[in-house]
Order: structure tokens, then sequence, then C-alpha cells
């Protein structure tokens, strides 16, 4: 691919990415005020934003072979454990910003988890396996990731165990 038309198919991955996720979010902010309807709309569409997204991806090359993708997911959350949180987290000391500061370190904590998991799984795929797990556990607050045992409280945000998302 062209580099000018490979860089726009990256913004325009990042565009449609976060678009998606956006109105994802905004249908559960109208589902709280009551507007069923604009929930209904706010979700189809960024379902159709994921689609553009998932397009932009294959276009480009990067959905690969899972042992190959796993190593993608490894090398981001290492990234953002090593480098992106700690100096977002420095930023956000420097300025005060507890709310950044909480997002943040809610993130990085599940971001470890996450590299270590996706380093397990690598390793079992690489050996021609499957991963091996029964439930993923995700707390609704903070994102803190659990295999197989739900724990009754969140060892990060506290919450408890009505909190959790069951994969
Ligand atoms: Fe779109
Ligand atoms: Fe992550
Ligand atoms: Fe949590």
């Amino acid at each position: 691919m062209r580099k000018m038309t490979e860089k726009n198919l990256r913004d325009a991955f990042s565009g449609e990415s976060q678009a998606s996720m956006k109105y994802l979010n905004f249908s559960m902010q109208a589902e709280k005020e009551g507007f069923p309807g604009v929930a209904k709309l706010f979700k189809a569409i960024s379902f159709a934003e994921r689609v553009h997204a998932s397009n932009h991806l294959k276009a480009l090359g990067d959905l690969k072979k899972t042992v190959e993708n796993l190593q993608t997911a490894i090398d981001g959350e290492t990234f953002e454990v090593e480098e992106m949180y700690p100096s977002y987290d420095a930023v956000a000391n420097l300025q005060n910003e507890s709310e950044a500061k909480k997002s943040i370190h809610y993130a990085v904590e599940a971001e470890k988890l996450h590299a270590k998991i996706y380093m397990d799984a690598k390793s079992q795929v690489a050996e021609g396996k499957d991963f091996d797990v029964k439930n993923v556990y995700i707390c609704k607050v903070c994102g803190y990731t659990a295999l197989n045992n739900a724990p009754h409280k969140c060892p990060v945000c506290g919450a408890s165990f009505d909190f959790f998302e069951t994969f």
C-alpha cells in the first residue's frame, strides 16, 4: 500500500474506532435519561462505525493469524504499562488532575494483567493449543480482569462481585 493511503487508513481506523466507542457510551447515557429510541440509534450506528473500522484494519493488512495478533496485543499492553501510562500519570500528578489519575490507575492495573494473560495465551497457541479458560470476569468500574474465579471484591477499585461482567 502507498504511504499516504496507509496513513489515511490508519487515521480513519482511529476515528471510526473512537466514534464507535463514543456512540456506545452515548447509547448508555440516552438509556439512563429515558430515551430508548435514541439509545437504539446510537447503539446501531456504533456498530456501523465498528464495521468501518474493521474494514480499514483489514485493508491495512493488520488482521493477521492469532499467534501474531496475540504478539501485537502483548506489545500494545506492554507499551501502555511501561511507557504510556507512567508518563501520563506523571503529568496528571504534576497538574493535580485527580479524575485523570484515577482513570489512568484503573487502566494501568488492568493492562498489566492483560499483558500477562496474552503472554500465557500466546505460549499455548504457539504450541498449537487453545487458551484454557472457563470464564473471564471484568470489573465494570475499573476493568480489572480475572480468569475462572471472580473475586468477592475488586482488588483495584473495591467494587463488589455484582459489578463484574462474565464472558
Ligand atoms: Fe463511519
Ligand atoms: Fe488492556
Ligand atoms: Fe474494579
